[in-house]
């Protein structure tokens, strides 16, 4: 029935656009996001040209675990050969899940971006493992760290990926921060001895515990101070 509408009626006489604005200005927002003209791929992309600079066009390897329709995939400009993707539905180059990819994966990758299945225990799982996987001077980039409300905290959108920014800014010998831009994006260096370090009691907290504590505890950055973490060894 939506589809009908919305493939047939002109979006002026269309009740369920009138119904998707009313349910989205009824969602409350306890914080905002940067109003600023960059996004997850910015970030991404000065990464990767960073690495470029740094070992060679050659040298430069990135791993995208969770791809869908190729948004950010798409405009990394390395060869295949240096581009992997993975996603067991669409996009990307591998069509399985990270557990797969890691369970059999010997490279390893300057930039490493996970966005895949926003649960805690998958995205904690795919940091733990793309820190093993990730060359030294490298860095790892989260999406989804920042849920503004109870509804993006759902799996539809951002889910409680939240709590791995927690484990992550009191973990060992890491550098971690997270850009205030398009849902929260986590930057991380590792170093050879850093540790992902899980809190014991996080994994059943509550949005509210999050919006009420975890958030302000968070080493949250506007863009000009990610872009410098980004440049600066
Ligand atoms: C939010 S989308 C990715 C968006 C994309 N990275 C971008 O920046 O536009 C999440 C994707 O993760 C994929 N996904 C779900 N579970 C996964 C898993 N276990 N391993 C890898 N990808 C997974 C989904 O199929 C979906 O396409």
């Amino acid at each position: 029935m939506r589809n009908f509408f919305r493939l047939f009626v002109p979006l002026i006489i269309n009740p369920y656009y009138y119904i998707k604005k009313i349910k989205k200005r009824s969602i409350k927002n306890f914080f905002e996001y940067e109003n600023k003209p960059y996004n997850r791929i910015s970030l991404i992309s000065l990464a990767i040209s960073k690495i470029i600079s740094k070992k060679g066009f050659e040298n430069c390897n990135y791993l995208e675990i969770g791809c869908f329709d190729n948004k950010a995939f798409d405009t990394i400009p390395l060869p295949l050969s240096q581009k992997i993707g993975i996603d067991p539905l669409r996009g990307g180059t591998h069509r399985m899940t990270s557990d797969e990819f890691f369970s059999k994966n010997e490279k390893f990758f300057d930039v490493i971006f996970i966005d895949g299945l926003h649960t805690y225990d998958q995205c904690s799982k795919d940091c733990i493992n793309a820190m093993k996987f990730l060359d030294t001077n490298g860095l790892i980039i989260l999406h989804d760290m920042l849920p503004r409300s109870k509804t993006e905290e759902t799996q539809k959108f951002s889910g409680d990926a939240w709590k791995v920014a927690v484990d992550l800014s009191k973990s060992e010998n890491l550098e971690f921060i997270i850009a205030n831009i398009d849902q929260g994006v986590g930057l991380i260096k590792t170093r050879a001895n850093s540790k992902y370090i899980k809190q014991n009691d996080i994994k059943d907290k509550k949005f509210n515990d999050y919006k009420e504590t975890y958030y302000h505890q968070l080493p949250i950055s506007n863009i000009e101070n990610a872009l410098n973490f980004i440049k600066l060894d």
